[in-house]
């Protein structure tokens, strides 16, 4: 857990868990139904795609009443983890994402991940736009989703070495 001050106030960002249901289940009804169909491709939230262990990681920034603001799941492919995030819609832009995909960007470094690649429909330009500024290029598309990759930290430094 740490705690981080945000534009929003101060934020704590914690590794979930499965006793972290509930919170999630709140957080899900403070999405709106664009946010949802943005960060899961469908007009349903599900579950088993947020909360470890089915998903893989995910790291929640927490506000001062302990409610969850947002989130951001890892999974495991290989040499790349695959990045998603979704910030609660009464709370966007005001930083969260940004610190969000932050984190996402060292912990996949520290864990030797090479790359993180995410997808996002191509009509989603905040993400687009969020991913392009924390240095995604975009690398193909499949149907409606846009591949965005980009090197971890771990790979910067190895490459500076060789
Ligand atoms: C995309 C999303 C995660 C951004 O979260 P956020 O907390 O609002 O983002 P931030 O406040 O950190 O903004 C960071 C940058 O993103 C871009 N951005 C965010 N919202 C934007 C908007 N409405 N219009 C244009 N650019 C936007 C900007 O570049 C912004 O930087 P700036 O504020 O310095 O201009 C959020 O809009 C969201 O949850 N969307 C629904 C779910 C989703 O699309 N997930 C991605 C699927 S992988």
């Amino acid at each position: 857990m740490a705690d981080i001050a945000a534009a929003d106030g101060l934020l704590s960002l914690k590794e979930l868990d499965l006793a972290d249901e509930e919170a999630c289940r709140v957080f899900f009804g403070r999405l709106d139904a664009y946010d949802v169909r943005m960060r899961f491709a469908s007009l349903h939230f599900s579950m088993a795609l947020f909360l470890p262990p089915s998903c893989g990681i995910a790291f929640a920034a927490f506000d001062t009443a302990d409610e969850i603001v947002g989130v951001t799941n890892l999974a495991n492919l290989g040499a790349a983890a695959e990045v998603a995030l979704v910030v609660r819609s009464d709370r966007q832009r005001r930083g969260i994402g940004r610190l969000l995909l932050g984190q996402a960007i060292r912990w996949a470094g520290d864990q030797g991940f090479s790359h993180l690649v995410g997808y996002v429909l191509h009509e989603n330009r905040r993400m687009r736009a969020l991913a392009r500024t924390m240095g995604f290029r975009g690398v193909g598309t499949e149907g409606l989703l846009i591949e965005i990759m980009r090197p971890t930290s771990r790979t910067t430094r190895r490459e500076r070495l060789t």
